[in-house]
């Protein structure tokens, strides 16, 4: 069975129902995911974007960290506009460096290999298409340079802390002592400003989670009437979780690929989640994986950060 319709099912079949957020981006969840960075409500892009137009320099000093050459790995690049700024400053200064942008989209992979070598002369880029830690295996045999991994745009919150942890555990063990990684993490701040981040008016979040139904009506022969869900976002400051949920308007049943699901009125799919941190939880996540924290870099408002970790 194709894995897409085999979790869809199993995920409906919990007590509380959930989907996964990862389903999120097809087609029409990109350009969703667009126009929510676009919203005024959205802050973190605009966040990590100064971050990256801003300290620039001082950036790519300490991801040089004084090695000759290195390999410098995205996970999860998309178009690279941030890094792009990173890349023309290591270029600027002559490090021997190849970028190696991991994504599951092979078409963003050729778009990278395409453009980025035109707009920053003398780029040498090395795309992997495919999952994160099998790319980050692959980067391991092609080349035996220390690495520098990037993970940008906090990315990071959408997995509980707990597999955040095991995910920087898994990162740790195909690295060496050395090398280095650079996390985006969004930060704890007014529950206000994180909860129009994820509930703006123009809807576009509330879309964003009911494309997932779209798709699996599309994709799965699903049955989903969307007017009958309604989105509901959730910040608790007391943990740091920021919760969206597509709650049931009615009583109602759902077919799937031929499988019936039932839900209550007010029962809820428990659609995502973006965790926010403290500066000290990401130090403690950077201890207890294995690694020791370099340096912050922070916007000026220190809504989010740009962690550099060591691997110890
Ligand atoms: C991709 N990720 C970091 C976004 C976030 O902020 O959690 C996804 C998103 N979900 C709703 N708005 C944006």
């Amino acid at each position: 069975m194709d894995q897409f319709l085999k979790e869809v099912l199993d995920d409906l079949s919990r007590t509380p129902k959930t989907l996964n957020s990862k389903y999120f981006y097809d087609e029409k969840g990109d350009k969703l995911f667009q126009e929510i960075m676009g919203c005024p409500e959205y802050y973190p892009t605009n966040c990590e974007m100064e971050i990256f137009m801003e300290h620039t320099k001082d950036l790519a000093l300490t991801l040089k960290n004084g090695f000759n050459t290195f390999d410098l790995i995205e996970l999860g690049a998309g178009d690279a506009t941030k890094s792009s700024f990173l890349l023309k400053e290591l270029m600027d200064m002559k490090v021997d460096f190849t970028y190696m942008p991991i994504d599951i989209s092979s078409s963003m992979i050729s778009h990278l290999e395409e453009t980025l070598p035109q707009k920053i002369e003398g780029l040498k880029v090395q795309g992997l298409n495919g999952e994160y830690f099998e790319m980050l295996e692959k980067a391991n045999t092609i080349s035996d340079r220390k690495k520098v991994v990037l993970m940008l745009g906090g990315n990071i919150g959408n997995e509980t802390p707990e597999n955040a942890t095991a995910f920087c555990r898994k990162i740790r063990s195909s690295l060496q002592q050395g090398d280095l990684v650079m996390i985006g993490f969004d930060l704890k701040k007014n529950p206000h400003v994180i909860l129009a981040a994820y509930n703006d008016a123009s809807g576009f979040t509330r879309d964003f989670n009911l494309n997932l139904l779209h798709r699996i009506n599309a994709e799965l022969n699903g049955n989903f009437d969307t007017r009958q869900f309604e989105h509901y976002a959730s910040y608790d400051p007391a943990n740091g979780a920021c919760k969206s949920y597509l709650i049931s308007r009615v009583s109602q049943d759902v077919t799937i690929s031929g499988q019936t699901f039932h839900f209550e009125e007010n029962e809820f799919i428990y659609m995502e989640i973006s965790q926010k941190y403290s500066v000290r939880e990401t130090e403690e996540m950077a201890g207890v994986s294995g690694f020791k924290t370099v340096k912050h870099f922070y916007d000026h408002k220190r809504w989010f950060v740009d962690t550099v970790w060591a691997c110890v």
